[in-house]
């Protein structure tokens, strides 16, 4: 529990923005505050006037730096964070380090908070860290499943009416040859009908602990009548939100082969002068979403939690892209702002996945809530530029990192 002591003087200083009694505001718990998506959203829900409490163990930090990497926007220690957000903003965060994998003191923290609504972010989030060899398989797998357990149960015994939003992927549902629904579908086979789970065909250890865990959300609100949302994410893209214009608090950005997803990565090759690299053909089909409407969508799903004894399931993306697809669209924005023209060039693809395949899933729910999609992603991609340019030199010195190593058929035994 020690840093539970080192960190009550921001648990004070919480308590006295505390917004108990107010009925439209909300305490959210997030999770992983320190991250990609942790941060921003953080930032959104203080700026609506929501309480928000945070708890992170600084694991991707530490992991990225293992694989010789680091965010290309630089992100200060999280002490300076908070520091810069009360400068900024006036508002503060309640913050615990620690891990959420640690049944005690995350019961502790659950006990003393008593959130209306958590957000769990914290997990393992790279398919490719997770194929790196069995400790990181074993680590991505306990790690991750753990984490959602203990959430499952401090719930029940601390705030059995609180909403958890859990972030899944889109990826747990894999590139079935069929269209893909919304968590459950309508299923009749020897002349019998039911309302199912879809099949989940996850395509590496990551994506397969987050099957894992909706299996066991669903099982728990069977049991405990949980209020669940889980969120089948796209892949998240971008470098700014609203809050992030008006802060300069900017989120991590990573690049390299293990922490850096495609978009992200395609757009730093060409900042640079390097050639753009898909994997194989190409054609793998992926669904997507910009940093701005990944927080958009979250912060409605929180205003619009599930009925009492709920679990939903959202599909989270807005459009979906070919690799091959994105390669040419940052291609071409990035000729026609800077007069020069990235090279396309294919590489080995280091996955074990299908390089074209049909792909066609719901995404229906969110829209349902009032979710519209606030930019192009061409747009995006020239805001990605602009930022990726202040930043030349940190992607100049990650060069090496970028290209695949990680080997998933060849995924070591130690
Ligand atoms: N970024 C994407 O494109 C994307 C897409 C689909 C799903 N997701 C999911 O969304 C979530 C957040 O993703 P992100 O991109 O912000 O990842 P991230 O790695 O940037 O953030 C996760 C944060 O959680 C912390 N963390 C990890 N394990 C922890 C633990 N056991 N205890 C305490 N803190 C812990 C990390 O230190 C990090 O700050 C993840 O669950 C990820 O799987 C992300």
């Amino acid at each position: 529990m020690k840093h539970l002591s080192i960190f009550s003087i921001f648990w004070l200083f919480g308590k006295l923005f505390s917004l108990k009694g107010n009925p439209d505001k909300m305490k959210v718990m997030i999770l992983g505050i320190d991250g990609y998506i942790g941060w921003p959203l953080a930032l959104r829900e203080l700026m609506k006037g929501n309480e928000v409490v945070g708890v992170d163990n600084f694991f991707t930090r530490k992991r990225v730096k293992e694989v010789n990497s680091e965010s290309v926007t630089p992100i200060p220690s999280f002490q300076q964070r908070l520091k810069k957000l009360k400068e900024k903003t006036g508002k503060s965060i309640t913050f615990y380090r620690g891990d959420v994998a640690d049944p005690k003191f995350f019961l502790e923290v659950m006990r003393r908070e008593k959130p209306d609504a958590i957000v769990h972010l914290a997990e393992q989030r790279s398919a490719p860290y997770s194929m790196r060899g069995l400790r990181q398989a074993t680590d991505t797998m306990v790690k991750n499943i753990v984490s959602t357990l203990n959430l499952i149960y401090a719930v029940k015994d601390t705030v059995p009416n609180a909403h958890i939003l859990k972030l899944g992927t889109m990826g747990e549902y894999g590139t079935p040859n069929i269209d893909i629904p919304e968590g459950f579908f309508d299923i009749e086979y020897n002349g019998r009908k039911d309302f199912l789970p879809f099949p989940k065909q996850a395509g590496s250890w990551y994506h397969w602990t987050k099957v894992h865990d909706s299996n066991n959300l669903m099982f728990a609100n069977r049991l405990w009548k949980l209020r669940i949302t889980d969120v089948m994410q796209g892949v998240v893209y971008g470098t700014r939100t609203k809050e992030i214009d008006q802060t300069g608090l900017f989120s991590r950005f990573d690049i390299d082969e293990v922490w850096g997803t495609a978009l992200n990565r395609f757009c730093a090759q060409a900042t640079v002068g390097l050639p753009i690299t898909p994997y194989g053909k190409g054609g793998q089909t992926r669904g997507f979403l910009s940093l701005e409407d990944s927080i958009t969508c979250l912060d409605l799903a929180l205003s619009n939690p599930p009925k009492e004894g709920e679990y939903r399931v959202f599909n989270q993306f807005d459009e979906h892209y070919s690799v091959r697809e994105l390669a040419s669209m940052v291609q071409q924005v990035y000729a026609e702002a800077y007069k020069k023209t990235p090279e396309i060039r294919s590489v080995p693809n280091p996955r074990l996945e299908a390089e074209e395949h049909y792909y066609n899933p719901a995404h229906e729910k969110l829209a349902k809530l009032g979710y519209r999609r606030s930019k192009e992603l061409r747009d995006e991609v020239k805001i990605i530029f602009r930022d990726l340019r202040t930043y030349r030199r940190r992607i100049e010195k990650l060069k090496e990192v970028i290209n695949p190593r990680t080997i998933w058929k060849d995924s070591p035994t130690k």
